[in-house]
């Protein structure tokens, strides 16, 4: 089962893709942790994607296309995730086709639908772990114990660059312009659902697994 989790910035595509990783194996692969990677490493692309990222747009579709056509090698296991990609029609068309190659079909597209102004306080409030990945938050999922991540102890928490005001607007700016009409084009494909995103963790979950089950 193959499956895409769409809505702008902070709508809770990571925290729901981290729960179908554990509850079903399914393989999340998330472009935004791919180019945080990349951002790190000492080359040109890095350096590049590093400004592009702190300024809150889109990378290139050239580049992209070309870490997600990486991960589509071989056996994908339970099924995969598609977290923040595509994220423009170029992405959509380039993500047919190589599922096309593959054999393999997208099963289902959810719309994670939350407003604006949600999305504001989950992003200034975010933290992650740097060592596994866990995503938490300072009011609606802080860790057990201050400082400590609850699935793997690591102390080694953070926040993201470009989780601040003028990035965020940059980054909303983006996908109101270049993702939001995916929605159409899911639509007229036949593969859209939507959840209220705006629930808590566990009803989103919930819902999610529902349009999953469903299929
Ligand atoms: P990316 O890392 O994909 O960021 P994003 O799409 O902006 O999404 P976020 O990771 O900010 O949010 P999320 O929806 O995963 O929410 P989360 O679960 O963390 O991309 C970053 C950058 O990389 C882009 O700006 C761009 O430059 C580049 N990029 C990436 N992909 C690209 C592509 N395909 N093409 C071109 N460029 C690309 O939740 C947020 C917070 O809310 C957390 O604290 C969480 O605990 C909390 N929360 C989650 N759900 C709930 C809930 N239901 N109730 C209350 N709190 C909740």
């Amino acid at each position: 089962m193959n499956i895409i989790l769409l809505g702008p910035p902070g709508a809770g595509k990571g925290t729901q893709a981290k729960i179908l990783v554990e509850e079903r194996g399914m393989i999340q692969l998330s472009t935004g942790d791919m180019l945080r990677e990349a951002k790190e490493s000492d080359t040109e692309m890095g350096r590049r994607v590093a400004e592009v990222m702190a300024r809150g747009e889109l990378v290139t579709d050239e580049i992209v296309i070309g870490l997600i056509e990486e991960k589509l090698t071989g056996d994908n296991g339970g099924g995969l995730i598609f977290d923040g990609f595509p994220r423009t029609l170029a992405q959509a068309d380039a993500l047919g086709e190589l599922l096309e190659k593959k054999g393999a079909a997208l099963d289902a597209v959810i719309e994670m639908r939350v407003d604006d102004e949600a999305l504001v306080a989950r992003v200034s409030g975010r933290f992650t772990c740097g060592n596994c990945g866990a995503v938490y938050h300072d009011e609606t999922r802080p860790t057990k114990v201050a400082g400590v991540c609850d699935v793997c102890g690591s102390h080694d928490l953070k926040r993201r660059a470009d989780d601040n005001a003028e990035s965020l607007k940059q980054r909303l700016m983006e996908y109101y312009k270049k993702t939001s009409p995916l929605l159409g084009y899911y639509y007229c494909k036949g593969n859209l659902t939507g959840v209220d995103g705006l629930s808590d963790i566990p009803v989103v979950a919930a819902q999610v697994k529902e349009v999953l089950d469903n299929l």
